[in-house]
């Protein structure tokens, strides 16, 4: 994994756009799996702007959301689908029909999440996947437990997270989903590239457990130490608790200075 520890939202995003940029030069149709949570959002800020400025185009490319709610309709504010198109998907330039999310509005939950993953792969799989995390190590709803080898799959949520998210839901855990339909973290590992954003000291255990940690179905990102192309992009407080911080800054320093 290459680890930046970065001093303030601002300079999460503008690394995260520099790499993505970096994609959509080699690829301008790029496929691009994009998540949801707040953790992303100075990325999604930092593109939005690039794209103002005619720096980058999305044009020609093509997206997936990692995860969906069960249970919301599909215009509730919170659910995936609008909150992705709310906070980037309709400020730049993706074509008509060209982003993709999970059908969780269906009786067929299962048959949904199977040809969710048959379009990715038809659409020739991600080549850039954006990922937050959760307190408890989940990455898109792969809850602790879950296998590591998943595919698009129907999640139960556990309480922790239900809790973390209840603060898009008025503070009340009952009127949070208890089900959603979540790419497998089989699907998630198949992406070309990794990036994860990732903030605050709630999060300081789950960074190091997903960096220094043993691979375990305890904490699902820890499966992420598979992957050769992995980019955590964290700020101080999130990567507190990381025991060999002083190699990862030397090894940042090092990689961007040749790259970025
Ligand atoms: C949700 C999403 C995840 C996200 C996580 C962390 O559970 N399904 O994709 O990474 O929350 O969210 P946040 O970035 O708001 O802390």
């Amino acid at each position: 994994m290459k680890i930046a520890i970065l001093p303030d939202n601002e300079a999460i995003g503008k690394v995260g756009a520099d790499i993505l940029a970096s994609t959509l030069k080699d690829k301008p149709d790029a496929v691009i799996g994009l998540a949801t949570g707040s953790s992303p959002l100075p990325f999604y800020r930092e593109l939005i702007e690039r794209y103002k400025a005619g720096e980058i185009s999305f044009a020609q490319c093509k997206a997936f959301t990692l995860d969906e709610y069960i249970g919301l309709e599909p215009n509730h504010p919170e659910s995936y689908v609008q909150f992705i198109h709310r906070e980037f998907v309709d400020h730049v330039d993706f074509a008509e029909g060209a982003v993709k999310t999970p059908n969780a509005q269906t009786d067929d939950l299962n048959g949904a999440a199977a040809d969710y993953d048959a379009a990715i792969k038809e659409a020739g799989g991600v080549d850039f996947q954006v990922l937050g995390i959760g307190s408890d190590g989940h990455i898109a709803f792969n809850e602790p437990g879950d296998s590591l080898a998943s595919r698009t799959h129907v999640v139960f949520l556990h309480d922790q997270t239900r809790r973390d998210n209840a603060r898009f839901f008025d503070d009340d855990i009952n009127q949070v989903p208890k089900e959603a339909i979540s790419q497998g973290l089989g699907t998630i590992q198949e992406a070309r590239k990794i990036v994860l954003f990732v903030q605050g000291k709630g999060k300081a255990r789950a960074v190091r457990e997903m960096v220094e940690g043993g691979i375990s179905a305890r904490w699902p990102a820890s499966v992420l130490q598979l992957h050769p192309n992995v980019y955590v992009l964290a700020d101080e407080d999130a990567a507190s608790e990381l025991e060999l911080i002083s190699n990862y800054r030397e090894d940042w320093d090092n990689f961007a200075s040749a790259n970025l």
